[in-house]
């Protein structure tokens, strides 16, 4: 791949970035005693009678989970760990594997990068996860059409895999958890398209028309992740969502290198997610016949904002009918007998205080981190080394231009001072991204076939196509545009063999 001279300036600049990131991670160590001494544990209220019975209820129907990991390549690795431990949460509560539908793509276990062989861990002294876990869909079958198939239990959609689908009937609950990249109004996939919110939107009111479940759950980790719901999941679907993020920031990955803690020495990727992490290591500690959703959310939600500081983390957020916040957690994800005695607070002092001393990575950033450890751990002058250093390289480059080539087409059609302004506008909260989605997909369509893959890294960008959209570019006119900024860059753009979703 060619480098052009000012992409190179550029990467340079990446670079100087990623090295500010490395210092931050290390400064912010330095915070861990201030949070410390501001620690409070809440203690969510007992709620033995409630309006959910989870025994009464759940006895009639079957518990259905379908457990999403959008992204490959191992500086995604955090992904399809947090599906992995999903599923051992789910089984070990007795939900059974029939019921399980598994999207991760499976490159890391085996990964030539993973220090452990045929293992994934979610967390630095954290078991295995990935033993058992059922390879439903996996490498290119990790796509969007599976996906709204496996949802609506339509197996004759499907193409691929193991052909398992959620076979549900009208006092079933389902519980629906992805875990990846995302940007606004759209969400990653391993494999080509990307997932747009109103797609998915469709499809849970089709599989609510089939009358096929009594209430669902769904848990979202993505950037932007409230942008998929925000302003288009109607009430009155029995849905109730928590995202990781709302509609205009960042998620975050964690247990990453650098940070406190820190993943085992060998390992030099992210280990999970922060909200990810969050809900599961509560579920994992609690009497879920006691501890309802509204619980679980106000728990993962201080522990996602780094105990409201906001300092770093996100602000987690719920849609749907959110009404149903009451039920107990037992009645969408199963329930561990060994936990029936358990009491709040269950938050263990010394898990509380590593939570408070440590930071996350932004989700963009933990694949610059990522490369970067890669780079940086392997012996100097080895084969190893240069094919890292131009990992690195290529990468930031890719970026550069994705970067660019937004903000040219930006003041090509508004003028080099209002372009940036309009590309960043933001919606008021509880209004729908964009007015007209076909115009998005089709301005994503025409930004790809004239600059290039939009990329994981370049999904932040379908704010600025979903206001141009808004402000009445036509997408022919957007394709004009894109083509004379980026007739000069091609040959810049060729996507990296691994790690991108396109
Ligand atoms: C919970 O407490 C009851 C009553 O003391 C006891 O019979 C039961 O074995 C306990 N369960 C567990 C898992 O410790």
């Amino acid at each position: 791949m060619g480098i052009s001279g000012n992409s190179k300036s550029a990467a340079a600049l990446w670079l100087v970035t990623v090295s500010l990131l490395l210092a931050s991670v290390a400064a912010v160590r330095t915070y861990g005693k201030s949070f410390e001494e501001q620690a409070r544990i809440e203690m969510p209220t007992e709620r033995v009678e409630d309006a959910s019975n989870p025994s009464d209820e759940a006895a009639k129907g079957t518990r259905w989970a379908v457990l999403i990991a959008g992204s490959r390549g191992y500086g995604n690795y955090r992904h399809q760990a947090d599906i992995c431990h999903a599923y051992q949460i789910l089984r070990k509560n007795g939900v059974a594997e029939e019921n399980i539908v598994v999207f991760m793509y499976n490159d890391i276990a085996d990964n030539y990068e993973n220090p452990r062989p045929g293992q994934i861990i979610n967390s630095p002294m954290g078991s295995d996860v990935y033993h058992g876990v059922p390879k439903d869909y996996t490498g290119t079958n990790v796509n969007v059409n599976n996906l709204f198939a496996a949802i609506l239990g339509d197996k004759s959609a499907i193409t691929g895999g193991s052909g398992k689908v959620v076979d549900s009937g009208p006092d079933d609950h389902i519980f629906i958890y992805y875990s990846d990249h995302g940007g606004p109004g759209v969400l990653g996939m391993p494999s080509p398209p990307n997932l747009y919110a109103p797609d998915l939107i469709s499809t849970l009111q089709k599989k609510y028309d089939l009358g096929t479940y009594k209430k669902m759950v769904i848990y979202l980790e993505a950037c932007e992740s409230g942008s998929i719901f925000e302003g288009i999941l109607p009430e009155g679907l029995n849905i109730y969502v928590t995202t990781a993020s709302n509609a205009e920031e960042s998620s975050w990955g964690y247990y990453c290198p650098g940070m406190i803690p820190s993943p085992p020495e060998e390992f030099y990727t992210c280990l999970g997610d922060l909200y990810s992490v969050a809900w599961m290591e509560d579920s994992e500690i609690k009497n879920l016949k006691r501890e309802t959703l509204k619980d679980q959310y106000e728990i993962v939600k201080k522990r996602t904002s780094n105990h409201d500081t906001y300092r770093t983390g996100s602000h987690v957020m719920e849609y749907g009918d959110v009404k149903n916040h009451i039920d107990h957690l037992a009645l969408y994800l199963g329930f561990d007998p060994s936990n029936e005695n358990v009491t709040f607070p269950a938050i263990p002092d010394n898990n509380l205080n590593a939570v408070l001393s440590s930071v996350g990575v932004q989700q963009r950033d933990a694949d610059m981190l990522h490369l970067w450890h890669k780079f940086s751990r392997a012996a100097e002058g080895s084969a190893r080394k240069m094919e890292a250093g131009k990992e690195l390289l290529d990468t930031m480059a890719l970026r550069v231009h994705i970067d660019e080539s937004v903000k040219m087409i930006g003041e090509v059609l508004f003028g080099a001072e209002r372009g940036s302004a309009i590309l960043e506008h933001v919606v008021a909260p509880g209004q729908a991204l964009v007015d007209d989605w076909d115009c998005l997909k089709a301005m994503v369509r025409a930004f790809e076939s004239r600059c290039g893959f939009l990329t994981q890294y370049g999904m932040k960008h379908t704010r600025a196509f979903a206001n141009m959209c808004n402000a009445g570019v036509g997408v022919l006119r957007f394709s004009e545009a894109a083509a004379e900024v980026c007739a000069t860059t091609s040959g810049v753009w060729q996507p990296l063999s691994s790690g991108f979703s396109a």
